[in-house]
């Protein structure tokens, strides 16, 4: 039996180019893997299994992305084992902090470990499962290009923490690329460089192009967005394909004391800082 956790991303900013012939967006875009984690178990078993960390339902358990980074990893190595594997899901779904294919990425390194697969069939495989789980896989801060297959990563952003406020909405990422293409490809609002953290300042202005198109599916998204700068009285932006907002604090206890003032209503929120890995070992149960 082997555990590990799996951390969020947040993309810092997020610029698009236009819709490629194979259905994808190329994207530029600095992820950070931040401290928001769900947690996974993966073990032998008498039949293949996915379930909550209670024993409760995974929803989705067929598509899941987890589940079938296991199965992907089973086959290239040409085992027959059964397996199970658990999933405790803290990071808020189609939320724009990529919850999923964090799990998908250290669903793959647990498959990885527990039956003797190597690092080159994980590089292999996570493209296949989504556009972000190869940033997952690697995590930390990275610059990432292509569809989400090109990552080069830097070093671990510093000196901030973020206040992360999940509006009361879920958006399907194809949606908002496609609304994006919709609306005539418009960038979204920039943050200047001079209001960063100094360790965020050569990466700005920061802009998250979907922005638009998100707050044109959702509304209530910009209503969020303008409660939280005035509350906070600092620029609050869109992580990925949202409704996830963000903002930066000099320390937790300045982010605590923040997320204390939001209105009520939010699906989730939660204080994050950087952390320098996609996926991490799990001692407790
Ligand atoms: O790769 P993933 O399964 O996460 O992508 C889901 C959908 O999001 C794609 O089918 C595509 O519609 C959209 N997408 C995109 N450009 C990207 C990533 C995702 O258009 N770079």
């Amino acid at each position: 039996m082997i555990r590990g956790l799996a951390h969020a991303k947040v993309n810092l900013f997020l610029r698009v180019g236009s819709l490629r012939a194979d259905g994808f967006h190329p994207v530029h875009s600095l992820f950070q893997s931040v401290s928001w984690s769900d947690r996974l178990e993966l073990s032998f078993a008498a039949e293949d299994e996915i379930s909550g960390w209670h024993g409760g339902e995974v929803p989705d358990a067929e598509g899941n992305l987890a589940w079938r980074a296991v199965v992907a990893m089973r086959t290239a190595v040409g085992s027959e084992r059964l397996l199970r594997l658990r999933l405790d899901k803290q990071i808020p779904v189609a939320a724009g902090l990529g919850g999923g294919s964090a799990d998908a990425a250290a669903a793959l390194h647990l498959a990885c470990q527990l039956l003797g697969g190597t690092a080159e069939l994980v590089a292999e495989i996570a493209p296949e499962l989504g556009s972000d789980v190869p940033f997952c896989v690697t995590g930390g801060t990275a610059l990432v290009g292509g569809r989400g297959e090109t990552v080069h990563p830097i070093e671990t952003l510093t000196g901030f923490v973020m206040a992360l406020v999940v509006p009361p909405v879920e958006l399907a990422t194809p949606r908002v690329f496609a609304e994006w293409d919709r609306l005539g490809e418009p960038s979204g609002p920039a943050v200047a460089a001079e209001a960063l953290p100094p360790s965020l300042r050569p990466h700005g202005p920061l802009i998250n192009d979907l922005y638009p198109a998100a707050a044109a599916l959702a509304p209530e998204l910009d209503e969020w967005r303008s409660h939280l700068a005035d509350a906070w009285g600092r620029p609050v932006m869109l992580s990925g394909s949202g409704p996830a907002l963000v903002a930066l604090f000099v320390d937790a206890d300045e982010a605590e004391g923040a997320l204390a003032v939001v209105r009520p209503g939010a699906r989730a929120s939660h204080v994050a800082a950087p952390v320098a890995k996609g996926w991490g070992p799990s001692r407790d149960a």
